[in-house]
């Protein structure tokens, strides 16, 4: 008999996770990138020149940069924020960290006690929307339009809070290409929104993971760059624009509140390697690289929208995202997204449903989010016809594909 650890869990262990049995054959989930456009042979190279330069530091924990991360990849950054979010900040405001999922535990465990209340958009990154229920954290979402989360919904969840005596902890936006929506709020709407932080006593923490990936390649400052009162926590990541596997993300934040997170983070730094390749690779590459992904992406996203236009017609609707790696999908009412999820899984094509990546289940029911940086071309047509068979062989719809009327 295997020893039986059942009994020495403490209680609120998580339930055990599945084992991993394989990527679907078609897989439009998870925030993974164009595996064509990750630049390998820049990467190679600032593997050999950084080990063959200072190597040997790798000996020391924290290599000879401390306890915030290696410090040519924090100097990097202070310069890339400032040039591109016109964020201004030295290397000593900004902590590396293992992913923004990393910055979002820290932030979390620095601020959020259960019962606590925080303000996010409605539709949202499903990593942000289970971690606040893990921590039993009251979530109030805040719709969005074409141009991100609403001020004026927000002010009267802001106004209705006080009333009843509650300070959120936090408003937590991702305000530049929003998960799942694609939005981008612009900055006549972050100045409101920092008014209105201000003016309840209320941090916003701003996750800008997917701010190198707007299509025009411009982007509004950042909040913390508009912010008066050093009342804004920043993270972003090298997720997207370089590599998810690689694990770097970075918070910068005010040190009022980085001197909490610091003393939360014992895992004695992020991975020294990834960082010394990546500053390595990014202070000469990153400005050239990233428009090539850019438009990688950006076709991979027309072919896409081509294949719902093909398969679904006007059973799938949508606004075009302003940049990033998804897509946020309108169904047909009748379309429960989570037993689509499953039945599309049994076909081999993996979906995000809505419910997973709303605060509110009724809108997002008929909604599904589909990544379309990972799969290729051919994946993508091939996998959206799939998708578009099992969806009518179970909601009856679409009656059109390829334009060809189906019977059901
Ligand atoms: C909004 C948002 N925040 C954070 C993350 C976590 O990314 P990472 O830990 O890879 O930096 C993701 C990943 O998809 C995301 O969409």
């Amino acid at each position: 008999m295997p020893f039986d650890f059942g009994p020495l869990f403490p209680p609120g262990t998580p339930a055990p996770a599945m084992r991993w049995t394989g990527s679907p054959k078609y897989n439009f989930t998870g925030g993974n990138n164009d595996a064509d456009a990750l630049p390998l042979d820049g990467l190679k190279q600032a593997a050999q020149a950084v080990l063959d330069r200072e190597g040997r530091t790798l000996a020391t924990y924290g290599l000879n940069s401390g306890p915030q991360g290696y410090r040519p990849l924090r100097e990097f950054l202070s310069i890339k924020l400032k040039r591109d979010a016109g964020l201004s900040c030295s290397a000593d405001d900004i902590l590396i960290v293992s992913g923004s999922l990393q910055a979002l535990d820290l932030v979390n465990a620095a601020l959020l006690t259960r019962g606590d209340t925080v303000i996010v958009e409605q539709d949202n990154y499903q990593g942000t929307l289970t971690r606040l229920a893990k921590l039993g954290i009251k979530v109030i979402g805040i719709p969005l339009d074409k141009g991100g989360m609403r001020m004026d919904v927000l002010e009267a969840a802001l106004a209705e809070l006080k009333a009843h005596n509650i300070r959120a902890k936090y408003i937590y936006t991702i305000p530049t290409v929003q998960n799942p929506t694609g939005t981008i709020l612009d900055e006549g709407r972050r100045a409101t929104m920092l008014k209105l932080a201000e003016h309840y006593g209320v941090p916003i923490f701003e996750d800008d993971c997917y701010a190198d990936l707007v299509w025009s390649g411009a982007r509004p400052p950042a909040l913390y760059a508009m912010s008066k009162s050093a009342n804004v926590i920043h993270i972003g990541s090298f997720s997207k624009s370089i590599a998810p596997a690689l694990r770097v993300g970075f918070i910068v934040a005010p040190w009022a509140i980085m001197s909490r997170i610091l003393a939360l983070k014992t895992d004695a730094g992020s991975g020294a390697l990834e960082q010394m390749v990546l500053a390595e690779y990014c202070k000469p590459h990153f400005t050239e690289h990233v428009p090539v992904l850019r438009r990688a992406l950006r076709k991979k996203l027309t072919t896409l929208t081509d294949a719902l236009a093909e398969q679904f017609g006007t059973a799938a609707e949508f606004d075009e995202p302003k940049g990033g790696i998804f897509l946020w999908v309108k169904l047909p009412d009748k379309v429960d997204s989570l037993k689509l999820y499953q039945a599309a899984l049994a076909a081999g094509v993996a979906i995000n449903p809505g419910p997973e990546w709303s605060t509110d289940k009724a809108h997002s029911i008929s909604r599904i989010r589909l990544c379309f940086a990972s799969p290729s071309h051919d994946e993508i047509r091939a996998g959206i016809a799939v998708l578009a068979e099992v969806c009518r062989k179970e909601f009856g719809v679409p009656t059109r594909s390829a334009n060809i009327e189906r019977r059901v």
